[in-house]
């Protein structure tokens, strides 16, 4: 063939191959490269006061819908974001404005408060994380985000990643823990679940990292208060989950309420610019929390107004949630060099690309046809079932009481949080209703239709007498079993929602040793946003179930786990300290110079009472039994570079299905700085059948095995690792591992 005739077929073809496969779609960077293109020519378009209207974030009204005087912000383009206002028709009723009547018709970008389900509600962050199940996790998230995004929000301001090891702290229930393994795990499946790999689609939102950082680490519990934490303990144990959330692409950050080493995180350059962006490479935006802009006078850093805004947007807070500071100020700011246009250029920009990535330029409306089928369906409302089942713990089944049989004559039901649809869901909501909640007294009648119910209320949660005492003891003789449900009102964690006790609130530990003396045998449901100290029923009951907040399907996943259908598999995410006293209690402890030691006043423990925790980190048991043997590594001596693949055999030696998570810990017994006991550095949920036995595999590698020296670079040191595995963070195998 004629070369020039090889050219006119080879251009054919091509001409046929892209009529049949349409254009080829953009790469990546090509795609980025076009949203920067767009950003810099909306940046020349835009007048100062659009500029700082992109950096502002308004509050709607608590129903949804937005504030009738924030219309005429939107149409003049000085507002570029609300929080809370949500449905498919008033979020577009909104976005019309901006989209239309707009002069550069930027989109509004809409966030809520997605934090463990939008309309159908999850178990609470903090059982999910009991669930060691980030798949499930994942999911859950990808519903939330399902349905928010077909309610016209698209942008979530979770999840909360704090690392938190003092229970007092109500928001413990909003997070993953106390473990940063555990919590960046949960992190990631979080992340993605709300994103997806694209949040521009239909079903997903951005998500945000929060609290940026250390707001879990707050002085005596108390929300918002004071934290001051060296720089080795922010990098090991309060960044990864934030760093987790980085690498999985979270889209934005919210800058924490707390001050950190005599900073305001809110105005904190170190953490919000030195690591996040130059350390981590992070180009999303930062959100401040709810007017923490304008408390950094009450922190005493600011003077004013204009001072806070100076100084929290120098340090990288780019948009302003609630406080208008940066618009009041922003013009004098820059005229008084005190702000750079490159700032102000910087923090907009980082706000447009989040809507670009959102694709809000092309698509800003929600489809309200698919609002109310997408919202709450049957398969979101089986999921929460699941994953409220898999976040149950088990703590404590002597003889194994539990599970029930299901033809029981009669069972007695007792306590207010039996029957309390509002409790059910927790704290932080979303769009949940308790109207939609099922509760255990539901779940139980419903799971076991023949039995008679004798359901007494008792006092409320936080009864200061013993109304009901006689009524509730009179059922429990009455009945085969008593279920006594215990703990907190769905109020008593979250935000500003600390407790000097962790104690059962009010006289529901009377209610329980009453029934316990009846005879009858007993089983302590407990629902609680944070640890409790429950040392006396886990003395005396034989039967305890942790079930968290479980969420709109709480009442039949309890009961599930209840009646044997689901067998638990949950472990604790958090240690539950024997009394208030302990805290911060948390496995992964240093060891002292004078470890505690029985025999030895002068070791470090206390007078009255052990220095061991109620019940460890990763703890939980099962209606089987599983036995964790053999562990083998691949190498016996590694290079500080190098890998090792580390094996268990686990088995299922009992009679029933069941699931193990089993755990991986290290210990680095020598170093240059002092090391954790134990760090959790790997863990996999399995299901086994009755009998069945499989070998599970972990790698560690420099990133597992690394500490921060004493000049704070990571690094492998050489020397003897203790590699232990096994159900929770006590009861362990081990083996040695050398790094040469
Ligand atoms: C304050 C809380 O600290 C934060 O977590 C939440 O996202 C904002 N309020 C917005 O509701």
């Amino acid at each position: 063939m004629h070369p020039k005739n090889f050219i006119r077929c080879l251009f054919i073809l091509l001409v046929i191959v892209v009529t049949l496969t349409g254009p080829i779609p953009p790469t990546q960077s090509q795609r980025a490269n076009n949203i920067e293109q767009r950003i810099n020519l909306l940046l020349r378009k835009m007048t100062l006061a659009e500029k700082l209207g992109q950096l502002q974030q308004l509050d709607g009204e608590a129903n949804g819908n937005a504030r009738p005087e924030h219309l005429e912000m939107v149409r003049k383009g000085l507002l570029g974001s609300t929080l809370n206002v949500r449905g498919a028709a008033r979020t577009n009723q909104l976005q019309r404005i901006a989209v239309n009547e707009s002069r550069l018709k930027i989109p509004m970008i809409f966030g809520f408060d997605v934090i463990h389900g939008y309309r159908t509600v999850f178990p609470i962050p903090l059982g999910e994380a009991a669930s060691w199940d980030p798949v499930g996790v994942e999911r859950a998230a990808a519903i939330a985000a399902r349905e928010a995004r077909a309610a016209g929000v698209h942008w979530t301001f979770a999840p909360m990643v704090d690392i938190a090891r003092d229970p007092r702290w109500g928001r413990i229930a909003e997070g993953s823990g106390e473990d940063p393994y555990l919590g960046a795990v949960m992190a990631r499946a979080r992340v993605r679940g709300f994103q997806g790999n694209d949040y521009s689609a239909s079903d997903r939102v951005v998500a945000t990292a929060k609290h940026w950082v250390a707001y879990g680490a707050a002085e005596a519990g108390r929300d918002y208060n004071t934290t001051d934490i060296s720089e080795r303990t922010l990098r090991e144990i309060y960044f990864p989950p934030f760093k987790a959330a980085v690498d999985a692409g979270v889209g934005t950050f919210m800058s924490a309420f707390n001050d950190l080493n005599g900073v305001p995180a809110s105005a904190n350059p170190y953490t919000l610019t030195t690591v996040l962006r130059g350390e981590w490479k992070f180009d999303g935006f930062v959100v401040s929390d709810y007017t923490s802009v304008e408390e950094l006078i009450n922190h005493g850093v600011a003077a004013n107004g204009k001072d806070a805004a100076r100084e929290a947007i120098n340090a990288g807070v780019d948009m302003e949630m609630v406080s208008r500071l940066y618009n009041k100020h922003g013009a004098d700011l820059l005229t008084q060099r005190q702000v750079s246009l490159n700032t102000i250029d910087e923090a907009v920009r980082r706000i447009l690309r989040i809507k670009f990535r959102l694709g809000l330029f092309d698509k800003p409306y929600a489809d309200e046809t698919r609002e109310s089928a997408a919202i709450f369906s049957s398969a979101n409302v089986a999921a929460a079932r699941e994953l409220g089942a898999r976040s149950i713990v088990l703590l404590k089944n002597d003889k194994q009481l539990l599970p029930l049989a299901k033809n029981l004559k009669s069972i007695a039901v007792i306590g207010a949080l039996a029957d309390s649809q509002k409790d059910m869901i927790g704290s932080w909501t979303g769009d949940g209703r308790s109207e939609d909640a099922v509760t255990l007294l539901q779940g139980i009648k419903a799971k076991s239709p023949q039995t008679r119910i004798n359901y007494v209320k008792g006092c409320d949660i936080e009864c200061p007498d013993a109304v009901g005492l006689e009524e509730a003891i009179a059922a429990a003789r009455e009945s085969d079993v008593a279920i006594i449900v215990v703990g907190e009102s769905a109020e008593m964690s979250g935000e500003a929602s600390s407790r000097n006790s962790l104690d059962v609130p009010g006289r529901q530990l009377d209610l329980v040793k009453a029934i316990q003396a009846s005879g009858k045998p007993v089983v302590v449901v407990l629902m609680n946003g944070r640890p409790l100290s429950i040392s006396w029923v886990a003395d005396n009951v034989p039967a305890i179930l942790e079930t968290w907040f479980a969420g709109s399907q709480a009442g039949n996943a309890i009961a599930d786990v209840l009646f044997g259908d689901v067998n638990p598999g949950g472990k604790l995410p958090v240690t539950f300290p024997r009394s208030v006293g302990q805290v911060p209690i948390y496995y992964n402890h240093m060891n002292t110079g004078r470890p505690p030691d029985e025999k030895n006043k002068y070791t470090s423990k206390y007078l009255d009472v052990s220095w061991t925790p109620q019940f460890p980190f990763g703890y939980g048991l099962s209606y089987t039994q599983f036995k964790i043997t053999n562990l083998q590594l691949s190498a016996q001596k590694i290079r500080p570079q190098g890998s090792v693949k580390v094996s268990v055999e686990v088995e299922n030696v009992g009679k029933r299905a069941g699931d193990e998570v089993v755990q991986l810990y290290i210990r680095d017994q020598t170093a240059s700085v002092t090391r954790p006991v134990k760090e959790l550095k790997g863990f996999q949920r399995v299901t086994l059948q009755p009998g069945e036995k499989r070998r599970v595999e972990f790698t560690l590698g420099p990133k597992e095995l690394g500490l921060y020296n004493r000049t704070m670079n990571f690094i492998v040191e050489p020397g003897e690792f203790k590699i232990m595995a096994g159900s929770n963070s006590e009861d362990l195998i081990e083996t040695k591992l050398e790094v040469y």
